[in-house]
């Protein structure tokens, strides 16, 4: 293997080490404004270098978090001091992680359905991002569920820029994160969910595989198999669990660096009960562990935003929690007692 593979595969390998996850507070300009918004906080740059330094210095939340995916924004920011985020993170043995693409725009042609952007230049800008100190990059595709859709166009382009994206990555020593979301949104139950992860995350290593990509220099983040938010009879964790983890070892290689969850709207405590139940199965091909971005900063936020220079630290603490919650959930031990101590 050359220098450059080899220093992918040990970066994907720390991005799941044992009990950790990923922390992905990569908001976009417009989705930070509406979690400010709900918050009553204005988002100035000032307060969301506030917001976001403040997480990235919780003491010990790198025995938790072995990566934070940054905004471009975040990852050029530094404090009053003088200190980049990413030196912050450098000192708290957190990887710097970059989203890179340009977000999901309409598909032309299939209503109702998304096609992500960002191609365009993104050798430069990855090159770019390493200078800065990126490790790993992510991008994201939407898959939407609903009256005939998703259809088979929409699945496969947005498994083919994935593709794209993942290979520009490692060509500069960059470990991608591929996202294909399956939307929460909707009434479906599990089995349709089931389907449409399936037949996306199978379109999707079909096209890594086309386009060359190292699968132990990859780390897959994936949407869990759950009813959709507005079903009537939503599964419960053990079926979740279940229903999860036999997709994933349908369409999921086992050479794949790592499988890390987003949690897409799932309550906190939800979306840790969720993953310990899949580590309780047992031995799986893959790290199963999380890179959750709601779920982990949901409470923080909300507390952060009461008093943000007096409860900085109790923000940091309850960050510091649901980051410990979910590491022990990424090794299938998390229980209720250890959620209220
Ligand atoms: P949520 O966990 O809030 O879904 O965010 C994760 C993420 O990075 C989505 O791209």
């Amino acid at each position: 293997m050359t220098d450059r593979l080899e220093q992918l595969v040990e970066i994907a390998q720390a991005l799941v080490a044992p009990g950790k996850g990923i922390l992905a507070i990569d908001e976009s300009g417009g989705t930070i404004k509406k979690r400010f918004d709900s918050v009553k906080i204005e988002s100035t740059e000032a307060n969301r270098l506030d917001y976001r330094s403040m997480m990235l210095a919780t003491p010990g939340l790198g025995e938790h978090i072995s990566g934070a995916i940054l905004f471009d924004e975040t990852i050029r920011q530094k404090m009053a001091d003088g200190t980049s985020l990413v030196q912050v993170m450098e000192q708290g043995g957190i990887l710097p992680g970059i989203k890179v693409d340009r977000g999901a725009k309409a598909l032309a042609g299939f209503d109702g359905e998304k096609v992500t952007e960002g191609l365009d230049g993104l050798r430069e800008r990855l090159a770019e991002y390493a200078e800065l100190g990126a490790k790993f990059a992510k991008w994201r595709a939407v898959i939407t569920i609903g009256d005939d859709i998703p259809s088979r166009a929409c699945i496969d382009a947005n498994a083919h820029a994935l593709a794209r994206y993942a290979a520009l990555c490692q060509e500069a020593g960059i470990v991608p994160i591929v996202e294909p979301e399956v939307l929460m949104d909707g009434d479906h139950d599990l089995d349709t969910s089931f389907d449409v992860t399936e037949a996306t995350l199978k379109a999707l290593f079909s096209q890594l595989y086309e386009q060359n990509v190292m699968l132990e220099g990859t780390i897959l983040k994936a949407s869990m198999v759950i009813s959709g938010s507005d079903a009537g009879d939503r599964a419960g964790a053990e079926e979740v669990a279940e229903a999860t983890v036999d997709c994933l070892l349908n369409a999921v290689p086992a050479a794949t660096a790592g499988v890390v969850f987003l949690s897409g709207g799932q309550e906190d405590v939800e979306a840790t009960a969720h993953l310990d139940a899949m580590n309780k199965m047992g031995d799986m091909p893959w790290p199963l562990s999380f890179s959750y971005g709601r779920a982990l900063q949901a409470e923080c936020l909300a507390t952060w935003a009461s008093d943000p220079k007096g409860n900085r630290e109790k923000a940091q603490h309850i960050l510091l929690h649901r980051a410990r919650m979910n590491g022990l959930a990424a090794l299938g031990e998390w229980s209720e007692e250890e959620e209220k101590e």
